[in-house]
């Protein structure tokens, strides 16, 4: 065969394999992806049925069955589940243009108002979130601790020397006080009702514009809060926030973090009352630092209390707040399930996964449903054994909670305070899980018992 002849065989074996490649790339794969199973049920009624009683019930049916990677076909929505720390790490970490929050998160713009947070896209958001990390810096964080403690000091004192409360009635309270006192300052100018109601209340736009304004020209010192950081943040280009905008980002400061924190506060509480050597072990720990540091407690002292810690991050272990994350997948993107089966989920699925469900998972947590902060602690540290992904109650990666400090921090300033100045005793039976709130709370009232006492130390 002369040389051209070889040369156009070759060209056109070489374009055969490339078009079969292509063939194979955009036609084939629709016939032989490998989608993950799909929950059974009859359709639409069917399927409703199963997500309305609850889906937490339902994971909890279909994981066994279906394993860590599955699909919910509920309407004309695909919802694809990645559950535990095996199948999560994209889901957490996958950028914005292939997994994103804002269709999913869309109902909380009439919340927030317009062009705040997902009202925008990503790279506003990003920059407005750059707003809340440096709001929520160490340094800004030592002087709201302060504010924190002072807080639960004056709410506290308004207990009598003994008598009977309903603590998450309570605890509500004191954190959307504690809340608006870091958030808004000492003069707390927003009209935030005498006794605030559960959800945090939005003010007028022309309310919160005074507001921003006094502010600004009335303060003689600088200011140690939130609404400051705001005022004084600036877009990359110099463009500063707008009055409207700084109170949409101060809505969404208290509406991220004031239910979240009161829920986790209150479980806090209803696990240490009934947990016997875990509370002995808070007490005797409140114990110590009084020894240490007699009365002061601040940023330092707060961050000296592991026992308190662990504490608390088991009972947000138990029952996190935000039972469900969602993203809108815009990209195909393949996972290898715990099982090792390969899966490809499509563009347009709905991708979740759920804390209240992995935060129990029996390969990850000993004995899940028990209440054991010990499991964090030196030695044991289940929450780390299985990857970045093991605890999620704050979420993770991209967009894990920027709160999470400033909770802790509030947290423990409340149940210090409790730990060193009352003995307390529940007297409802141990609270229930309110699954049917957005925000996944406590049920019914926690009436608790208390007396006055003052720690004695050695
Ligand atoms: C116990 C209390 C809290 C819990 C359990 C909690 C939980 C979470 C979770 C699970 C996420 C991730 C949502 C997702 O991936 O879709 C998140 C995000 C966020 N949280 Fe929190 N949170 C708490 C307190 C707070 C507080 C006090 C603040 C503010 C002061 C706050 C501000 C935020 C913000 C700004 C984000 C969005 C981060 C981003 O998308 O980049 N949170 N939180």
């Amino acid at each position: 065969m002369e040389a051209g002849k070889i040369w156009n065989v070759g060209l056109l074996l070489v374009a055969t394999l490339v078009a079969a490649k292509l063939i194979s790339v955009l036609i084939m794969p629709r016939s032989k992806r490998r989608l993950p199973p799909a929950v059974s049920a009859w359709p639409v009624v069917g399927v409703l049925v199963r997500f309305m009683k609850g889906p937490v019930v339902m994971l909890r049916e279909e994981y066994p069955k279906l394993g860590s990677v599955f699909t919910l076909k509920l309407l004309n929505k695909n919802i694809t589940f990645l559950i535990g720390p095996e199948v999560s790490a994209h889901f957490f970490k996958a950028p914005e243009s292939d997994l994103s929050q804002q269709e999913v998160y869309q109902f909380n713009v009439p919340t927030f108002g317009p062009g705040v947070v997902f009202d925008f896209d990503y790279s506003v958001r990003q920059e407005q979130f750059r707003f809340f990390t440096e709001a929520l810096r160490v340094n800004k964080l030592k002087a709201y601790v302060d504010q924190m403690v002072t807080e639960a000091q004056e709410y506290f004192s308004k207990w009598g020397e003994s008598g009977e409360v309903d603590l998450k009635h309570e605890l509500e309270q004191l954190i959307i006080l504690t809340a608006s006192r870091c958030l808004l300052g000492e003069e707390r100018h927003l009209p935030l009702p005498s006794h605030p109601a559960p959800s945090p209340p939005r003010p007028s736009s022309q309310e919160a514009g005074r507001h921003i304004r006094n502010h600004h020209s009335f303060s003689q010192t600088p200011q140690n809060d939130l609404l400051q950081c705001f005022i004084d943040s600036k877009y990359k280009n110099g463009r500063p926030t707008t009055e409207a905008k700084i109170t949409g980002l101060l809505i969404a400061a208290l509406f991220a973090g004031h239910h979240t924190s009161s829920i986790t506060s209150t479980w806090s509480g209803a696990h240490l009352l009934t947990g016997g050597k875990h509370m002995s072990a808070a007490v005797d720990e409140q114990r110590r630092l009084m020894e240490k540091h007699g009365d002061r407690v601040d940023y330092d002292v707060l961050s000296e209390m592991e026992v308190l810690y662990r504490c608390i991050k088991e009972a947000l272990r138990l029952h996190p707040p935000l039972i469900m994350l969602l993203r809108s997948s815009h990209a195909d993107f393949s996972v290898k399930s715990k099982e090792g089966v390969e899966y490809d989920v499509p563009k347009r699925h709905i991708v979740a996964t759920s804390p209240a469900f992995a935060n129990r998972l029996p390969h990850i947590y000993k004995d899940p449903d028990t209440y054991d902060p010990d499991r964090f602690g030196p030695g044991r540290e289940e929450d780390k054994v299985a990857g970045a992904f093991s605890y999620v109650s704050f979420g993770g990666g991209r967009h894990g909670c920027l709160g999470e400090p400033f909770a802790y921090l509030q947290i423990k300033a409340i149940w210090s305070h409790l730990l060193r100045n009352f003995e307390m005793e529940l007297v409802s039976p141990f609270p229930e899980i309110d699954w049917n709130a957005m925000v996944v709370g406590v049920k019914g009232k926690v009436m608790v018992r208390y007396k006055r006492k003052h720690l004695p130390i050695n």
